[in-house]
């Protein structure tokens, strides 16, 4: 795994809209799963900014959803699809045939995971993914504990997603017990796979993803053992590091 340190928010936020760019233009088939949450928010904004500018062509490009809340309305403000819906897909004119995202009203989820992992599948695998990283470690979903052999699952929420995600997200008290979402076999066998964290919040997070014993105690220590993966923080989120 590679780590890069950026001095701010800003340039961390340049670098990973200009690789997610940078894996569209390599392959303009590719297959992209990129998460929601406050970390890439500016990522997606320079991101939307220069397809725009640039008119480079996604037609080919097909979205995964990374996960959702399950029960949450996709409609609703705070879900992962109205995130992807209004800060990527509809800037983009982004058909729809070409989003698969959880469907977290299903009423089978079992059956909605496999139907993920199916088109997963079909798709040829995800090429590239875009994850943030949770106070407590998470990757999606992918809470402490979690059996990294699982693909697409739904899980019970940690009580610090769980908290995090009510203010975070949600202007009014919601139901957020469980969330469906990749699993850790998906993170590993993505082609390439981006972590993003910033600011001073992070930065007991990413020393623990980058110092702890590798395991699904702290997922996103998982990073280390992908067999591409880069790590890109800002140097807030990277100020407890080590110092080589
Ligand atoms: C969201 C997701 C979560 C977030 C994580 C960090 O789709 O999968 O794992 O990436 O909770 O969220 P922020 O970026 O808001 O700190």
């Amino acid at each position: 795994m590679e780590l890069k340190i950026f001095k701010d928010y800003e340039a961390l936020s340049l670098a990973a809209s200009e690789e997610i760019i940078r894996v569209i233009k390599t392959n303009p088939a590719a297959v992209l799963c990129l998460a929601t949450g406050q970390s890439p928010v500016l990522t997606y904004q320079l991101f939307v900014e220069k397809i725009i500018a640039e008119n480079i062509d996604l037609s080919r490009c097909t979205f995964i959803g990374l996960d959702e809340w399950v029960g949450i309305p996709p409609e609703m403000e705070g879900s992962c699809q109205h995130f992807l819906q209004n800060k990527i897909f509809k800037p983009l004119q982004i058909k729809s045939s070409q989003i698969h995202l959880f469907n977290a009203l299903a009423t089978d989820v079992t059956e909605e995971c496999k139907r993920m992992d199916r088109i997963i599948e079909e798709k040829g695998g995800i090429d590239f993914m875009l994850v943030g990283v949770g106070m407590n470690g998470h990757i999606g979903f992918n809470e402490p504990g979690v059996d990294i052999n699982k693909y697409a699952h739904v899980i019970e929420l940690d009580e610090t997603t769980k908290a995090v995600g009510q203010k975070k997200y949600f202007d009014k008290p919601v139901n957020i017990g469980k969330g469906i979402t990749l699993g850790l076999q998906n993170f590993l066998e993505a082609g390439y796979a981006v972590m993003i964290a910033n600011g001073n919040k992070k930065a007991p997070v990413i020393k623990k993803a980058m110092e702890e014993e590798i395991g699904t105690q702290f997922p996103a220590t998982i990073m280390r053992m992908h067999k591409n993966s880069m790590m890109m923080v800002d140097e807030e989120a990277a100020s407890l590091l080590d110092k080589p």
